[in-house]
């Protein structure tokens, strides 16, 4: 279905691409003042200069010219120097209705992607430490955009490339063998490894020497020691059962775990291959390459004691990826303050002769602060995150026992609402702003929330469950349109909005969108009696379905669980 104001600009432009673009005509177009002037009017005055005729004559004569479907606009008048028109309100509803009901869940698919697969790294929280709220952030916005691919026919793989390798882990291994008590991990791993990062973090800085023990312990890792690998493995497995309880939670699923350490061997190669290439050089011990032409600071490669680094496996992840997807873009959903970084990994590559190596596309988004503060793991300063989902979870079970006690499945609907007001808090922002951790947004269930929005949902199927006969022909009554309209254009604008939202992987138009659509909703249901019997019934429940329809299928690609009563 096409957006009428759409429809209305290039029939103009068809008549006037000489002398005005389509983006200066859908400026030019306003809504007039009074109803009876129509829709939509168009001012010819801005056409008197090249045309040399009054503005009046240009109204009348475009109003005979301009071609119109009369099932998009029924009348056409020139009044004065303006052109109004009328829209075909009902027979454009009826077409919309039928086709969105037809399509149900499949309502603003695209088949542009063709088919192309798209990598996508989200999430990739580090182990040993806490799920941060910024690996929140990549794992719903991620979810997110992947989903809303999908739906433009993109193939898209998810992969979690764990934070599993590094000097941290030197230093965690030194840690433990200082500090470390099994039984304490083994009952609760998360917490327990923090502490002893954040207290090798803090007795480094009075004895050095625990620098130089954490740095020998990871190059023992890289060298596969046996009792630094078993250690490791161990971190790993509790870290993973940790975080995948999270996931669960958040309903979130991953095509590939494949984490730093499965390419740490690889990076073997991307230093021959540099070398080859004559990319590499020293300094101060380490090797680096240069990237002074690119107006960037040197890529580091390789360390002085000979380890790896972030770039050296990031590098062999993407040539992995590469080669196992042969992809049409290589996206990588990682906070802004990682920009540098994804500028410097597609630089090499580019210097190493990989033309494809424009598919590396950083998606980055702003922070998750804490009283304007960024959260730091070495000091031991975050949030945890499974407590602000238990939290959440709580405060809806607390709202369905004050408002419908009697509801059916309470515990399934209160983890639904009670997450999806986690997710939808992050993804109505704009993804690169910075987002202040707040409890008190985040709990509260009304105005811009995904509770909001749920029962809005909820309402609309508890009507058409009411409702009785079949939803096949429709008619509508001009007394609803002052509500109706809005609801029928926002319905109609969702496949646009889709668009948009891959275009820019900004999940934050659906969501957005989706508050507006609720909105006018809930003011349509307000005024207007969608069960009042009669042969308009059919039409106001035709809507209401439809409106169901996207609100569900729109939460569905935020990664919004929604419950059929509320
Ligand atoms: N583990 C990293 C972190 O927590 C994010 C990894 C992002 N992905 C990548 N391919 N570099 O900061």
């Amino acid at each position: 279905m096409k957006n009428v104001k759409k429809e209305i600009t290039k029939a103009l432009g068809d008549e006037l691409h000489e002398y005005l673009s389509l983006q200066k005509i859908d400026e030019l177009l306003e809504v007039p003042k009074h109803e009876n002037m129509g829709d939509l009017a168009f001012p010819c005055f801005e056409l008197a200069k090249v045309f040399r005729k009054n503005p009046s004559q240009i109204a009348a004569d475009l109003s005979a010219s301009i071609k119109l479907s009369p099932l998009v606009v029924s009348t056409i008048k020139a009044v004065g120097p303006y052109v109004n028109f009328f829209y075909n309100k009902e027979a454009y509803t009826k077409e919309l209705m039928t086709s969105v009901l037809k399509s149900a869940h499949t309502y603003g698919s695209h088949t542009f992607g063709n088919e192309k697969t798209i990598p996508m790294d989200l999430s990739s929280p580090n182990i040993a430490k806490p799920f941060s709220m910024g690996h929140l952030r990549s794992t719903v916005i991620g979810n997110a955009v992947g989903k809303i691919l999908e739906k433009c026919g993109y193939n898209v793989v998810r992969i979690n490339y764990l934070g599993d390798w590094g000097t941290q882990f030197g230093k965690l291994i030194a840690a433990y063998t200082l500090w470390g008590e099994g039984e304490k991990v083994r009952s609760n791993p998360i917490q327990e490894l923090l502490a002893l990062y954040v207290r090798f973090h803090e007795e480094a800085e009075k004895d050095a020497s625990l620098v130089e023990m954490g740095r020998a312990w990871f190059v023992k890792l890289e060298k596969g020691d046996p009792e630094a690998i078993k250690l490791w493995k161990w971190f790993k497995e509790e870290s993973l059962l940790s975080f995948k309880g999270i996931y669960n939670l958040l309903n979130v699923s991953f095509d590939s775990y494949k984490g730093e350490s499965s390419h740490h061997q690889q990076s073997e190669e991307i230093l021959t291959l540099l070398k080859e290439k004559g990319l590499l050089e020293e300094s101060d011990g380490a090797l680096v390459v240069r990237l002074d032409e690119e107006g960037l600071p040197p890529a580091l490669i390789q360390k002085s004691d000979g380890t790896t680094l972030y770039t050296t496996r990031d590098l062999a992840a993407a040539i992995f990826r590469k080669k196992t997807y042969n992809h049409a873009a290589s996206l990588y959903v990682v906070g802004n303050e990682q920009s540098l970084h994804f500028k410097q990994l597609r630089a090499v590559l580019k210097k190493m002769g990989y033309d494809w190596a424009d598919e590396i596309t950083h998606v980055p988004f702003g922070m998750m602060l804490k009283d304007g503060k960024k959260m730091s793991t070495r000091k031991g300063k975050v949030v945890f995150l499974e407590e602000a989902l238990e939290k959440s979870i709580q405060f809806a079970k607390q709202n369905i026992e004050e408002k419908n006690p009697g509801l059916n499945q309470k515990e399934d609907v209160a983890r639904k609402v009670g997450v999806g007001a986690v997710i939808f808090h992050d993804l109505k922002n704009d993804r690169l702003n910075d987002v202040e951790f707040s409890y008190e947004e985040m709990l509260k269930f009304e105005g811009g929330t995904a509770p909001y929005l749920q029962y809005t949902y909820a309402r609309a199927k508890s009507i058409l469950r009411k409702a009785e006969g079949d939803v096949t022909s429709y008619s509508f009554n001009a007394e609803d349109w002052g509500y109706a309209w809005s609801v029928v254009q926002k319905v109609a604008a969702f496949p646009e909005v889709i668009e948009q939202a891959a275009h820019y992987y900004d999940p934050s138009k659906v969501a957005k969108y989706l508050l507006k659509l609720a909105q006018s909703f809930n003011a349509y249901y307000a005024n207007v009696r969608i069960l009042e019997t009669g042969s308009y019934q059919n039409g106001r429940l035709a809507l209401t379905e439809a409106v169901a329809i996207v609100i569900g299928e729109g939460l569905r690609l935020l990664g919004v669980e929604v419950p059929e009563e509320m």
